[in-house]
């Protein structure tokens, strides 16, 4: 039987390289969050049949209606080109979709739980959800970060329960998205990793990566564990450079150097890189906290030393203090009760509606603590933002915010931000005050307007 399916599989795959077919694989991913969606509708973009399945009734009900549940740039244009050519559509019966399916993406959030730990519960709802629909060959592919040792485990289970090894392989096939860039990221990856010892397996994520691997993006073999062990590494590794370039911003606004010439000097060094080395109020988002978190708590169940991760995390919580600790300065310690204080920028980065970790959220909780009236603006997060700081006020453009603000804080590069009219801002603020923690406006213009200011390591 495995011989037979083997033989076809090879047969398929002689067909896609001798005749320029292109093998079209049933898909079902399950969670329709960030991950899943952008993963469904590339591979649908690839040309394969993609059903995106989540438990969640308003979520999909708002996809059939050709509605994002998120902001990513490109993505409705991507979702509704593929709706229309029938290649993806939008479930909530799960089981239906599962049993359509050669190939099972598993995308379910795994969110940090009170112990620092990936909490699990979702891709074990998942995952049992499938097991009895293992009674031919299916393809069950983890995109969601999980714990090493969580695709072994789970091939565990599934030999626990006696099922036919022949109707199953698990792999492990991380993402390496970026919110706000999550399309050109997949479409144009540095690399796909594939974690499997299945020969099945892999000729299974060819056809599927088939576009990519056309293109020769890099694309590595190697085992679940190693594969789940790169998705955390790559994470707190850029984690680590976000915070050791912060440590050395603060170096600068004590020394005098500028953050902007010693991130270019050292990023000119090949073996250093440019990537990762912009200074600001610290990293936030779903991604970064969490996974350093969970790798940090590995490295205990596992009882070996990660400091470097740990120093990461700690370093990113005492810089998410910054643009506080420079506003108290700029306003020469002064109560900031009853000040009327504008941030603009609430998400996490640029270019993305979500406020997970952000750290505008520590900004204005201890602005409030400290009795300032805050009022926020953001072109896309203010509605994401309310559901978790309701009690502030909430403008509708930049200008409305900073009119008649005691002081000005940027937290998020939004290139509106970018490009403000520091001859109108002058205008329309009550004191010339701007902390700008994520350097996008240039010193000698705010000098020229006669604004104090302080920016992340610029003197
Ligand atoms: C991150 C990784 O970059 C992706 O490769 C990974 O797939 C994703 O996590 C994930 O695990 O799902 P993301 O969280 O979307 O992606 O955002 P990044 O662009 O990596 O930014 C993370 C944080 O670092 C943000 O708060 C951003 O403002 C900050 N950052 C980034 C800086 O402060 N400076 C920089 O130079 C770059």
């Amino acid at each position: 039987m495995q011989i037979k399916k083997i033989n076809l599989l090879l047969l398929v795959i002689f067909l896609v390289m001798h005749c320029n077919v292109a093998y079209c694989v049933r898909i079902t991913v399950l969670g329709s969050g960030y991950v899943g969606l952008i993963t469904g509708a590339c591979f649908a973009e690839f040309g394969h049949e993609v059903i995106c399945a989540d438990t969640d009734v308003a979520k999909i009900t708002v996809l059939q209606n050709n509605h994002m549940p998120i902001y990513e740039p490109g993505l409705k244009e991507l979702v509704i080109r593929n709706v229309q050519q029938k290649r993806l559509s939008f479930t909530n019966d799960i089981d239906q979709a599962i049993a359509y399916a050669e190939g099972i993406f598993i995308a379910v959030g795994t969110p940090m739980d009170n112990a620092g730990c990936a909490d699990l519960t979702a891709l074990s709802n998942a995952f049992a959800m499938i097991i009895p629909h293992l009674t031919s060959y299916k393809l069950i592919c983890v995109k969601s970060t999980v714990p090493i040792g969580t695709g072994q485990a789970l091939l565990e289970i599934l030999k626990s329960k006696g099922i036919d090894s022949h109707y199953y392989d698990v792999v492990s096939n991380p993402e390496f998205l970026r919110e706000g860039t999550a399309i050109s990221d997949f479409m144009n990856p540095d690399r796909i990793i594939i974690g499997t010892a299945s020969e099945m397996a892999q000729e299974w994520m060819r056809l599927i990566y088939e576009p990519l691997l056309e293109k020769r993006i890099p694309c590595i073999f190697t085992t679940i564990e190693s594969s789940e062990t790169i998705k955390y590494a790559s994470n707190a590794f850029l984690a680590t450079k976000l915070s050791f370039i912060n440590e050395i911003a603060n170096l600068c606004d004590q020394t005098g150097a500028d953050i902007f010439d010693v991130s270019k000097g050292m990023g000119l060094d090949s073996r250093i890189g440019q990537a990762f080395l912009k200074p600001g109020p610290g990293f936030g988002g779903s991604c970064f906290p969490k996974d350093c978190s969970a790798l940090s708590q590995m490295g205990n169940k596992f009882g070996v030393a990660l400091n470097v991760v740990q120093a990461a995390l700690k370093t990113n919580e005492e810089q998410k203090y910054k643009p506080l600790q420079k506003l108290r300065v700029l306003m020469k310690h002064e109560s900031l009760t009853d000040k009327t204080i504008a941030v603009l920028g609430l998400a996490f980065k640029g270019n993305t509606d979500d406020v997970r970790y952000s750290p505008a959220i520590v900004t204005i909780e201890n602005l409030k603590n400290e009795g300032a009236q805050v009022k926020a603006y953001d072109p896309v997060a203010s509605e994401n933002m309310k559901k978790i700081v309701p009690d502030i006020i909430y403008s509708h453009s930049l200008y409305e915010a900073v009119s008649g603000a005691d002081a000005v804080i940027i937290m998020t590069e939004w290139d509106e931000f970018k490009y403000i009219d520091l001859g109108l801002l002058a205008e329309l603020v009550k004191q010339k005050i701007v902390v700008d923690a994520r350097n996008l406006l240039d010193p000698r213009e705010l000098k020229k307007f006669g604004f104090s200011y302080s920016l992340i390591g610029r003197p």
